[in-house]
């Protein structure tokens, strides 16, 4: 991508800017899916929630998943009659349940007790799904885990076993299942053994099953190897007969997001310049939660110009790690933190009352366009 863009004065900082040709290039893997297998995508609304962002992302999916009554809310403003609106959520409340049965297609109940509880009274309004945690770890921290000991996600094949015999579940009820159990992996082949391991311990029930939602948790683009996608989706839909559904959300979001921000001080410390950012991790939280330094467009390895980049707010904490570049920085110079699309702007807060970063459209080529703006109403508003 060429950077000229972030230096260009008129784009105020920090901001978020949307990649439009890297979300299409994406899409139009998960088009080339479809046409070769028949899965159907959804996008995972959580991963990043905006209008004009999510109205690039819409004409290239069959609808979007949402995880509350607030984005199922969203969803349906935005999509169109045709498109499908899927929740999946640990925490479904007696007060919302009105509301959702009214607007979702498809509801995926996450326990035994939810099945009890919500089952019957879907009533057909929507399809009803369960939610499988199939126990097969592939992610090491265990924070991003849904298969973590004790997982909240979902049923364990042992639970609907005991359930099976000692409750009567009606299994009439369930017309899908629903499996995310992986999170940034890159390889399809964790998809493959997951899914080979549920569809033959379900098969011992006499279960009706309509479809089955794949759930995110992978990166890809068009460079990636989908072969054992493919395979599972093609298996599913030919030898069970089932409606294959996948709901990616990082994988269309995150490398289209960039943080643009300036210096506004450098500090000499000792033998180190601190270089103050008009931004702080309070914008990209995940990189304090997990304490990972985000990749900063033109650093480079090792010498040059050795930069600790620091965030404005008032935390000692607010860090994001020493960068080395070519040129010096000064007061103004801009700095791109790459890859921060998905699961930033969605946490991103307001501590300490500093601004939000503005959000941007950009098309790729030289056209950005202003989409969000924040001010002092914002901060007031939440108060
Ligand atoms: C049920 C479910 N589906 C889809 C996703 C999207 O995952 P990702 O953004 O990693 O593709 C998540 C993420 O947590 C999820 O919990």
């Amino acid at each position: 991508m060429n950077d000229s863009i972030f230096h260009n004065q008129d784009l105020i900082t920090p901001s978020y800017v949307y990649d439009q040709s890297i979300i299409s290039k994406v899409l139009d893997c998960l088009e080339q899916l479809k046409t070769n297998t028949g899965l159907i995508s959804l996008y995972s609304m959580k991963s990043a929630c905006m209008f004009d962002v999510m109205a690039c992302i819409k004409p290239g999916v069959s609808g979007f998943s949402c995880s509350s009554l607030f984005e199922v809310l969203l969803a349906k403003e935005l999509l169109d009659e045709d498109q499908t609106i899927h929740i999946a959520t640990p925490g479904y409340r007696n007060d919302e349940w009105d509301r959702l049965i009214g607007l979702c297609d498809f509801i995926t109940l996450n326990s035994i007790n939810q099945w009890k509880h919500f089952a019957d009274k879907i009533n057909k309004k929507a399809s009803c799904g369960i939610r499988i945690n199939p126990e097969l770890s592939f992610v090491k921290d265990k924070r991003y885990d849904p298969c973590r000991p004790d997982s909240k996600l979902g049923v364990t094949l042992q639970q609907l076993a005991e359930a099976n015999t000692r409750q009567k579940l009606d299994w009439k009820s369930v017309e899908g299942v629903h499996i995310h159990n992986n999170c940034e992996s890159v390889d399809f082949n964790d998809l493959k053994i997951s899914i080979e391991h549920v569809m033959s311990n379900l098969s011992q029930y006499r279960l009706e099953l309509k479809w089955i939602n794949l759930g995110g948790g992978y990166l890809f683009n068009n460079q990636s190897d989908l072969t054992p996608l493919e395979e599972t989706v093609n298996q599913l839909v030919n030898n069970n007969n089932l409606i294959v559904y996948f709901e990616p959300g990082k994988a269309i979001t995150g490398n289209a997001g960039h943080l643009v921000s300036s210096v506004i001080d450098l500090i000499e410390y000792k033998n180190k310049t601190l270089a103050v950012l008009d931004t702080t991790v309070n914008h990209m939280p995940e990189v304090f939660e997990y304490q990972y330094q985000p990749k900063v467009m033109n650093a480079v390895k090792q010498g040059g110009y050795n930069y600790h980049l620091v965030g404005c707010s008032c935390l000692s904490g607010d860090l994001f790690g020493d960068y080395f570049f070519d040129e010096p920085l000064e007061i103004g110079s801009r700095i791109v933190f790459e890859n921060v699309g998905a699961y930033m702007q969605v946490k991103a807060n307001m501590f300490n009352g500093i601004n939000l970063p503005s959000t941007y459209l950009f098309d790729g080529n030289e056209n950005y366009k202003l989409i969000k703006q924040h001010d002092y109403k914002s901060f007031r508003s939440r108060l």
